[in-house]
């Protein structure tokens, strides 16, 4: 996996933060390496060996990239972008070179202001980051890269009319997180460094762009039926945070600061979907401090997103499959709401502290789902984010070192719910110890210090030692070291309340005693309960139980996808041919990573019978796919040795 040029790298970096650290403290190191760049206004970068972030080429420690300048046409035809990248550079005196991240970046060339060629290499290809591209700038502090994107970069969807929802105009969209963004974008793409950038886009009409960055305007009009869209983020950010879509979508203003973009044909749906959004914002404010980035807007892309959403700053993309016509789903507005504060404010300097964005993300989430929908539904919602981790932990053991919530470097992958729902029942953990008041008091305050910053899980253990834990007592009673370092799970999680699920729970009991099923109780129901229903009955339904329990509850027919996919899972779990056509449908429809690949995963595990199906269903469905999603589905699909 590493290379020793990666090697080389890190252990000058470790080096360079000993040295230091023996004779300045960490802040005003900051404050001198940032002079020492001399540029003004230039976003610290951390120097301890826990900040390294082993996925970029970057020295930004040498020279790093503060303000990117896109001029880029996107060329449905031939399904590239291409273009200009100006970059504008901080670099410590006499530095004479910049690397920069590149995963296939098609470079013609790289030039000063002057319009002077200037000298760079490509290095070598490194397995899940791409290649470092080495540019000789000499004393250059801006630079002009002509490139084009990789051929099929991995960030970019480019959809065919018949993969949207209106059929008639092509779409593309992008997914930077993590290290996607280096296959359309010349930069160093790092959590731990931040910029600032611009953009100019050409894309044929009737096509609109939107970024994760304001408008500048309306679009001008340009040769060749094409139009010209002006973008900026004026705010330092991580490079992940840059993302692009561009498709016959159109605007609809939902609150003074909120708004939706989406298909006209899907347009209504999504707003009446997202009608609580502006009232979300002002809750988060009240919570945790002013929302610092202007507008608060969403777009609802085709169903071939990979993820559920995403963060993308004044621009959160979404699936639509979290539209279910009741606002049962909308958790997940609030979750990306959430990261403008933390992710894009407070950013992990590293994806080894991702629970950082994550699990912060996902425990204020949940506040924001009780100011809005009342503690009875956050409470529904923290018993399944519960459920979550007892499965992973019960699926991978209590000593699995990726069931720590900062990740060990080469660690098993174990899935979200460490990262998100452990992370998540940290902070409720807190919580519960010190009190609401004590706690909302100090994360707010972590917000503002560490905002536009990187941080750390040394860093965050650090500040909470100094800013709320009390005395030597309390601190026994925390177990801070453990929740974040340690695998398994503390004995003193605050569990959730059983109330949450009582109702539910005894007639899933009722359900696997006699086969009793209760219609209108389930039409009574949240989405959270029917979803605890669906995982606490029995794993093993019979040819006579599966049709009466779809019957009796309707559940190929929901239009709640959440609910859908688990009643699919549980049928093909059973090799329940009738409910083949309707997994084959969905699965043709949706690229979500979280529902494609279980219901995949779930068809492998059944066999010749389950094999066949998905080699068959895949075959069809993956072109329709995101790379984030083949990527996952492909290596499930392999034969096994
Ligand atoms: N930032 C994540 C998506 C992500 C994580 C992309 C890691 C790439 C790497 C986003 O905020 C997220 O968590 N999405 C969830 C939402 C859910 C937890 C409410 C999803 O997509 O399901
Ligand atoms: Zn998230």
């Amino acid at each position: 996996m590493r290379s020793a040029h990666r090697s080389t790298a890190a252990v000058l970096t470790i080096l360079l933060a000993t040295a230091a650290c023996t004779t300045v403290p960490a802040g005003s190191q900051n404050a001198m390496q940032t002079a020492a760049m001399g540029e003004a206004m230039v976003a610290p970068i951390l120097t301890s060996a826990d900040a390294v972030d082993e996925l970029t080429f970057a020295q930004p420690q040498i020279a790093r990239v503060t303000h990117v300048n896109l001029d880029l046409d996107l060329d449905f035809a031939n399904r590239n972008v291409g273009g200009t990248a100006v970059l504008d550079i901080a670099a410590r005196p006499g530095a004479d070179e910049i690397i920069l991240d590149s995963d296939g970046l098609r470079i013609a060339s790289v030039t000063d202001n002057a319009g002077n060629a200037l000298p760079f290499t490509v290095g070598e290809r490194v397995d899940g980051m791409g290649e470092p591209i080495t540019i000789a700038i000499g004393d250059a502090r801006q630079i002009a890269i002509r490139y084009d994107a990789a051929m099929d970069a991995g960030a970019l969807q480019w959809l065919s009319p018949e993969q949207t929802a209106g059929g008639e105009h092509p779409f593309l969209l992008s997914q930077g997180q993590p290290t996607l963004n280096r296959t359309w974008i010349p930069t160093q793409d790092s959590p731990s460094i931040r910029q600032t950038w611009e953009a100019r886009v050409s894309a044929p009409e009737p096509l609109n762009v939107v970024m994760s960055g304001l408008s500048g305007g309306e679009p001008v009009d340009a040769p060749g039926n094409r139009r010209i869209f002006t973008l900026a983020m004026d705010k330092p950010v991580a490079p992940y945070l840059i993302a692009i879509a561009a498709g016959d979508i159109e605007f609809r203003a939902l609150g003074p600061r909120t708004g939706v973009w989406a298909e006209p044909v899907v347009i209504d749906r999504a707003a009446y979907e997202l009608a609580d959004t502006e009232r979300m914002v002002a809750a988060a404010e009240d919570l945790y401090g002013p929302y610092r980035w202007g507008r608060y807007d969403m777009i609802v892309l085709p169903p071939s997103f990979p993820y559920g959403g995403m963060e993308n700053p004044v621009m959160t993309f979404l699936t639509p499959t979290f539209i279910a016509g009741d606002r049962s789903l909308t958790g997940l507005v609030a979750h990306e709401l959430a990261h403008s504060w933390s992710g894009n404010l407070v950013t992990n300097a590293n994806w080894t502290d991702s629970w950082l964005n994550e699990g912060v993300t996902s425990y204020f989430e949940n506040r924001i789902v009780e100011q809005i929908y009342g503690k009875e539904r956050a409470d529904q919602e923290a018993a399944l984010s519960f459920a979550a981790i007892e499965n992973t932990l019960a699926e991978v053991g209590m000593e699995a070192p990726g069931t720590a919530l900062h990740q060990p470097v080469n660690a098993d992958p174990v899935g979200s719910a460490i990262v998100y729902d452990k992370g998540a029942y940290f902070l409720r953990t807190v919580e519960s110890i010190v009190g609401r008041e004590r706690f909302d008091a100090w994360l707010r305050q972590w917000f503002d210090n560490h905002a536009f910053q990187p941080a750390t899980s040394a860093m965050l253990l650090e500040d909470m030692r100094r800013n709320l834990v009390r005395d030597e007592a309390e601190a026994q009673r925390l177990q801070l070291a453990e929740w974040i370092y340690e695998p398994g799970l503390p004995d003193n999680v605050a569990r959730p309340d059983p109330a949450a699920f009582a109702e539910v729970d005894a007639a899933a009991r009722g359900y696997t005693a006699d086969r009793r099923l209760d219609r209108d109780a389930w039409a009574s129901w949240s989405s959270a309960e029917r979803q605890r229903f669906l995982a606490e009955i029995p794993r093993d339904l019979d040819a006579v139980q599966l049709p009466a329990l779809d019957s009796a509850l309707d559940l190929s027919a929901s239009g709640n996808n959440e609910e859908l996919f688990l009643w699919l899972d549980l049928a093909l779990a059973n090799r329940y041919e009738p409910a083949v056509p309707f997994a084959e449908r969905f699965l043709a429809q949706v690229g979500r990573r979280k529902f494609v690949a279980p219901l995949f995963e779930t068809l492998m595990e059944q066999g010749e019978w389950g094999r066949t199906i998905a080699r068959r269903i895949y075959a069809e469905t993956r072109p329709g796919y995101h790379s984030v999603t083949t990527g996952t589905v492909d290596a499930l699909l392999q034969p096994r040795s």
